[in-house]
């Protein structure tokens, strides 16, 4: 049995299938309507989401499937004081298959070691979060067609953001990757993802404080929002909060060519000026996640579709 915990658990075959098959949905949707009747999805959210969790329950819904869960902890037996691996092999007696969201890392990784039925991270903490790289990688390919050769520059709070270390690992497989991590210093990337990823794929790397600098090399811009939730004190938020704000001025460096993409939610790392810009993908990109997730799904509960 199959789960998604980090996004190398797919290989890069695997990966190119579950595009394929995103692609074959969005042209195909009715093909897929019923592939997963009767099938369930848990979606076990102990930490906020609009976009994860309603994309997951919108992408079973599409398939047929039907879906319960919840959408905070307080809400459920955690309250108790029951553990993720008691939920998860509660829940395994309930669906099919489980997208699990929680404050701390490796917990989706424990789930899956109880579940029983495939659990996929739909982010744990600061760590990983596989998922959304499939609706960043499905955009990238979509706008740019193809997934090498190319400069991202990943912007904001590069610590904290578990995105980017997802993107990170799966765009370091590809041939001629550079990353320019733009970021304050105390948001830097983290040493294990520049020695256990970049280093050990040979991936070109820079780290920079400044977005001006780097604006006119980039093909791909992948901003973030600094994870206030994630600090230990408020003041260090507010300092760093604003550090980065995107604005149409900045764009004029920019190639015409850019992709610019962001996980959402924004804070104020993008000005809404800046959504009208033909070079804005991400609301393109929270529909491409979607169409990712459908694809996950049929992969992990081997759901074969003609
Ligand atoms: C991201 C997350 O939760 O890590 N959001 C998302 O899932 N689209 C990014 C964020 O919260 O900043």
């Amino acid at each position: 049995m199959k789960n998604l915990i980090t996004i190398t658990d797919l290989s890069v075959e695997e990966l190119e299938d579950l595009i394929h098959t995103a692609i074959d949905i969005i042209q195909n949707p009715d093909k897929y309507a019923e592939s997963c009747k009767r099938k369930k999805l848990a979606t076990l959210f102990f930490e906020p989401s609009t976009r994860t969790r309603l994309s997951f329950e919108a992408a079973m819904y599409e398939l047929g499937g039907s879906v319960l869960g919840f959408s905070e902890a307080a809400s459920s037996s955690t309250a108790k004081g029951e553990s993720v691996a008691d939920t998860a092999r509660t829940v395994g007696c309930y669906a099919d298959i489980i997208a699990m969201r929680h404050p701390k890392e490796g917990a989706p990784y424990v789930a899956a070691r109880t579940a029983g039925v495939p659990v996929i991270n739909a982010g744990d903490g600061g760590h990983n979060h596989p998922t959304q790289t499939l609706a960043d990688i499905l955009t990238i390919y979509r706008e740019k067609k193809r997934l090498s050769n190319m400069t991202i520059g990943v912007c904001g709070d590069l610590k904290f953001g578990r995105t980017v270390h997802s993107l990170i690992a799966a765009m370091s497989r590809y041939n001629g990757i550079h990353f320019v991590m733009i970021s304050p210093e105390e948001l830097r990337t983290p040493r294990y993802v520049i020695s256990d990823i970049l280093d050990k794929t040979n991936t070109r790397y820079e780290e920079t404080t400044s977005l001006e600098d780097a604006m006119p090399k980039l093909d791909i811009l992948y901003m973030t929002r600094v994870q206030r939730e994630r600090f230990f004190n408020e003041a260090d938020y507010l300092r760093l909060k604003d550090t980065y704000i995107l604005t149409p001025d900045k764009l004029k460096h920019a190639k015409e060519t850019l992709s610019i993409l962001h996980p959402l939610p924004r804070v104020n790392e993008i000005a809404v000026a800046v959504d009208d810009d033909p070079r804005a993908c991400y609301f393109k990109q929270v529909l491409n996640g979607k169409f990712m997730r459908m694809a996950l799904i049929l992969k992990l509960l081997e759901v074969k579709v003609w």
